[in-house]
């Protein structure tokens, strides 16, 4: 049991890969507080795992009042040993078509959204220690047409993640970066299918990746396996990026 007596967090953890790290973790004896919009989903999977594993907290990751009240509840039911900083929604336009909105709510849930759950989780875990996990991205150490604010947001998360390792190392909190490649989950159905057929061939693989894939690598940087490991991104792509370099 690799997270036996531990609590934590796991934003946008109501679907796709957040919803499988919030399984692993409770498999491996952890307590998980699900941070979502999505109520339904949210409240199913609590349903699904348990009441005494774990609760959903609707959360909205670009409001600090309702990530404040996140950490006070996740503190009460669980404590806060690790954070999957994961909440995320997917874009697709020619930079020249990207209006200012679409711009803001990409940066502020994908980049932003993330800053606000890693400083409160920075602000929870001083004097006791953590883990922070940031979900980046493969679309974070390259470009791609019609990703403008996401591979923004998402090249953000990787190098914030190496600031915020140095400033927690001194606290015993560690932040590091996972980078899926495509995976079949939800954020996908913005896709047509021969998109995602051409996605595929661009695994060495040759198959998208299953949350489960992505989880297992969130609950090894969640936990204490990974206890010298600060600062880093781990690709979980299928070598993805291993042709990109
Ligand atoms: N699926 C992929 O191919 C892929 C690839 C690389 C990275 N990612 C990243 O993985 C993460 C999870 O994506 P997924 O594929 O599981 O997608 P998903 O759509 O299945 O899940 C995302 C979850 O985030 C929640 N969410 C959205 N906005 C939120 C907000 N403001 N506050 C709180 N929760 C919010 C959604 O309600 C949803 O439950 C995202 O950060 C995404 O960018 C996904």
């Amino acid at each position: 049991m690799r997270m036996q007596g531990k609590g934590v967090i796991v934003t946008g953890g109501a679907s796709g890969i957040g919803a499988a790290a919030v399984r692993r973790m409770v498999e491996e004896g952890a307590r998980a507080v699900i941070a979502d919009m999505n109520i339904e989903a949210g409240e199913a999977l609590v349903r699904d795992l348990g009441e005494d594993k774990a609760r959903f907290v609707r959360t909205d990751v670009t409001d600090q009042a309702q990530v404040e009240a996140l950490f006070r509840q996740a503190e009460e039911f669980c404590g806060v040993d690790a954070v999957f900083n994961n909440a995320g929604i997917g874009h697709q336009a020619a930079a020249v078509e990207t209006t200012d909105e679409e711009w803001g709510q990409v940066i502020s849930i994908n980049l932003t959204g993330v800053f606000r759950v890693a400083r409160e989780a920075m602000r929870y875990m001083q004097g006791r220690g953590g883990s922070i996990v940031n979900c980046a991205s493969i679309l974070g150490h390259f470009g791609q047409s019609q990703t403008a604010p996401y591979t923004a947001a998402k090249g953000g998360v990787v190098n914030m993640t190496r600031t915020l390792a140095l400033e927690g190392a001194p606290d015993g909190i560690r932040v590091n970066s996972i980078s899926p490649g495509y995976v079949d989950t939800p954020l996908l159905d913005l896709l047509e299918q021969e998109v995602k057929d051409f996605l595929v061939s661009l695994h060495p693989v040759q198959r998208l990746g299953r949350p489960e894939e992505v989880a297992n690598a969130a609950l090894f940087l969640a936990s204490d396996e990974a206890s010298f490991i600060t600062g880093a991104d781990l690709p979980v792509d299928g070598g993805f990026l291993a042709g990109k370099s």
